[in-house]
């Protein structure tokens, strides 16, 4: 049985988002009708779900539409009798948000505001609110410890801090109005149709193409790495059975350095399609670049609030999920071709105007 029929889904064309539509529609019993509504910045590609359109003409409806604009979202969820909300839509990237920080600002924290005001103008109707974030707004950890659900917020980047504004808004939507969110704080995704400005995909498209692999610092920062799939699956099993109002973190249990990460990216790459022209390995061509400013040290999640309570825990090892990526990206240079040559926009300009 599903609790809901209609979910409207923000940043569908995203990474993350296209990856949980997809596993709705393919590997969940869900048998209701999604709408995607993404605005198509640089980072949205509507071809990562074309197939869904033809598969599931019923059940499948894109819109292209800005969170931030009210009547347009007021629109959506009336002429589709929405019933439940998972939103993805953000700005992501952290170096954008050091470069110009203020889509991050209106898209997150002002988009996010949107979405809670029309909810709660629908909250007869609307009854699962589910917000997506970033293990980021916790700030960063020293060598050893972990993030936990309780930790307090400190933010270092314009991104995390506008994740964090919005999760604060969030909450503060069900303590006042008694809008029946959740949220989730997750670590740093991988995965098929990630887009190639963060540290896997870039470093396994630059490699392919034979050129340098830039490691920001000494590559001593710590990321824990999420299999995009086992993260769709956490968010799923939040959106059906986590308690309103409650944060859930979610976590890989697969903690890497920059460095070693990209050096285990090469040898994967020199054994799968053997080392480039003129060189011993991928890693030859490896480069230690400026650091970025105010680079968070260390993100490590202790999931135990979602192993216990939801039964979830990740199913992928990094070795797994990194050969299955590496795979992905070797099988599907179409997509990937696309979005490094630009040639996606021009798609988008012609259809979408
Ligand atoms: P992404 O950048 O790949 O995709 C974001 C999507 O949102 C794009 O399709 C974009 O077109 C859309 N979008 C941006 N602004 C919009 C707006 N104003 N209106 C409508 N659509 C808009 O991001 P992602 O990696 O898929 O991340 C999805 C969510 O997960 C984000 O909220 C992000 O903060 C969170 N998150 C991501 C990671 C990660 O490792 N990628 C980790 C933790 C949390
Ligand atoms: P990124 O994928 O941008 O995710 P986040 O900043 O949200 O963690 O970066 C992951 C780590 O890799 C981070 O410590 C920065 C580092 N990095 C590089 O060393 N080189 C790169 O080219 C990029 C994009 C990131």
């Amino acid at each position: 049985m599903n609790k809901y029929s209609a979910i409207l889904v923000t940043g569908g064309c995203g990474f993350i988002g296209c990856n949980f539509i997809r596993y709705l529609f393919e590997q969940t019993g869900y048998r209701g009708k999604v709408v995607n509504v993404d605005a198509l910045t640089y980072a949205g590609n509507p071809l990562s779900l074309a197939d869904l359109t033809e598969r599931f003409p019923e059940r499948y409806t894109f819109i292209r539409a800005d969170i931030r604009d009210r009547d347009a979202m007021a629109g959506v969820i009336d002429c589709h009798d929405i019933d439940s909300i998972c939103h993805f839509a953000a700005e992501s990237h952290v170096d954008r948000s050091i470069v110009k920080p203020d889509d991050f600002v209106t898209t997150n924290i002002m988009g996010t505001f949107t979405l809670l005001e029309l909810a709660r103008q629908h909250a007869g109707s609307i009854r699962r609110f589910h917000h997506v974030s970033t293990d980021e707004v916790f700030g960063s950890l020293g060598d050893s410890g972990y993030f936990t659900e309780d930790t307090p917020y400190r933010p270092n980047s314009p991104y995390s801090a506008s994740k964090a504004g919005s999760d604060h808004l969030v909450r503060a939507y069900h303590t006042t109005y008694g809008l029946p969110v959740t949220i989730s704080n997750c670590s740093n995704n991988y995965g098929p149709y990630q887009f190639p400005e963060k540290l896997i995909p870039l470093m396994i498209l630059n490699a392919l193409e034979n050129k340098p692999l830039p490691v920001y610092g000494e590559g001593r920062n710590v990321r824990d790495w999420l299999y995009v799939e086992d993260h769709c699956r956490a968010v799923w099993d939040i959106f059906r059975n986590g308690i309103d109002g409650r944060t859930y973190a979610i976590g890989g249990d697969c903690e890497q350095r920059n460095i070693d990460l990209v050096q285990r990216l090469c040898v994967m790459l020199d054994d799968l399609v053997g080392s480039p022209a003129g060189k011993s390995s991928y890693a030859d061509n490896i480069v230690f670049v400026k650091d970025r400013p105010g680079h968070d040290h260390r993100y490590a999640i202790d999931a135990a609030r979602i192993r216990a309570e939801l039964g979830w825990k990740p199913r992928e090892s990094l070795g797994s999920g990194l050969r299955k990526t590496i795979r992905w990206y070797l099988e599907n240079r179409a997509w990937t071709d696309h979005v490094r040559s630009g040639e996606y926009q021009n798609w988008i300009a012609e259809h979408y105007g």
